[in-house]
């Protein structure tokens, strides 16, 4: 049997990894900016990651969510201390696009209501509800076309408002910070009115964090940058540095009945290890200071280099618009320099790395970039 070719790859094979390095079969080194998509969260092979996942694992891997699982306690009273909404509840699942999937299905639980309004370009997954919110027709068959979902423009509050007004959309979903469209922060006055427009018309504000939270902003979440709160918010990607895991963050208002979600793997006992495990080392190690910090210094060293149009971002989410000549940057940095970063269309690069980057390591990668910019006509 071959692998189903669903992956442009680059013909490189990671077979160590500890911090922000990677090393490839032949013993290359490499600087990791792209986190394997944001999923490190804490670095490659920390040791307290991997002590707690081993011992547990020599414990137990799992069993059902039918019996008590004390991890997933743990787990929720963490996530509630570190996130700032210890009085909301946590579903536990396997992916952000299942998360994306139980949010929706919750808010039209609540509501009664069948649609969702979305933001134009956003990234919600390529499961059937998420793939139907996610702005790209080209990863979307025609059995997702379920016509639930309306796009607006992001950043346009007159929009926002009129659909909101019709009182038939279960929910309103947007990103912390849009990452696939390229690193786009929404205006924290947009975000504003719609916790307002969602408040008067019944709607429900599901704020996608599964790529911009979990210290990656500098701040829990990215939207608390903005000081709102969402109804429900959706977390993956970091939550366990690599272990697959999603889940929702469910607001006081929401009422649990037996059987309305569930799921077979979610918040098993290794995942939720592996989940506790992030929060420790994000605790103990200030990794949300340090997102914030280095993220600065990144940003502030891109400023002025001539291939960067425009860089977007807060924290180690960033957006690197390149000018026309430069889009081969990216793969000059991986192949020439030995550095991974994110892409997002032809010309942005993303910024993803680790939030135990060093700032030794950022500005390895600033040397790196302006070296290849000064070379390139
Ligand atoms: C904002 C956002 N939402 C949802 C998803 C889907 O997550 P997953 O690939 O774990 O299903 C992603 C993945 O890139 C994402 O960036």
């Amino acid at each position: 049997m071959k692998l189903f070719d669903v992956y442009p790859l680059w013909d490189i094979e990671p077979v160590k990894a500890e911090g922000c390095r990677l090393w490839d079969k032949e013993g290359r080194e490499y600087l990791d900016l792209y986190g394997g998509h944001a999923v490190i969260s804490i670095g490659h092979s920390h040791p307290v990651y991997r002590q707690m996942l081993s011992d547990q694992i020599d414990k137990m891997g799992f069993y059902s969510n039918a019996v008590k699982n004390s991890l997933q306690t743990e787990l929720a009273l963490r996530i509630g201390d570190m996130s700032g909404y210890p009085e909301y509840s946590l579903f536990l699942c396997n992916s952000g696009a299942e998360a994306n999937e139980n949010a929706m299905k919750l808010a039209s639980f609540h509501t009664g209501r069948k649609k969702i309004l979305a933001v134009e370009k956003a990234f919600h997954g390529r499961t059937s509800g998420a793939v139907e919110a996610t702005d790209n027709p080209a990863i979307r068959s025609a059995f997702n076309e379920n016509h639930n979902v309306v796009f607006v423009p992001i950043n346009n509050v007159e929009a926002l408002k009129k659909e909101l007004a019709t009182k038939e959309y279960a929910a309103f979903i947007i990103e912390g910070i849009q990452g696939v469209a390229g690193i786009h922060v929404p205006d924290p006055a947009y975000l504003k009115a719609a916790r307002d427009l969602c408040n008067e018309t019944g709607t429900v504000l599901i704020i996608d964090e599964i790529q911009s939270g979990y210290g990656r902003s500098g701040k829990f979440f990215a939207h608390q940058h903005a000081g709102i709160r969402a109804d429900l918010i959706t977390v993956a990607k970091g939550i366990a540095n690599g272990f697959p895991m999603g889940g929702v963050l469910i607001s006081p208002a929401f009422e649990a009945r037996h059987g309305m979600l569930g799921t077979t793997f979610g918040g098993n006992h290794l995942a939720c290890t592996a989940a506790i495990a992030v929060l420790k080392v994000m605790k103990v190690e200030n990794c949300i200071e340090n997102a914030r910090i280095t993220g600065e210094y990144l940003i502030e060293g891109l400023k002025g280099n001539k291939a960067v149009k425009e860089v977007r971002g807060m924290g180690l989410m960033i957006g690197v618009e390149l000018n026309p000549g430069y889009e081969n940057l990216r793969n000059r940095l991986l192949f020439e320099k030995h550095i991974f970063t994110g892409g997002a269309g032809k010309n942005v690069i993303r910024l993803l790395p680790p939030l135990c980057i060093t700032k030794k390591d950022a500005g390895e990668f600033l040397e790196a970039f302006n070296e290849l910019t000064e070379e390139q006509k």
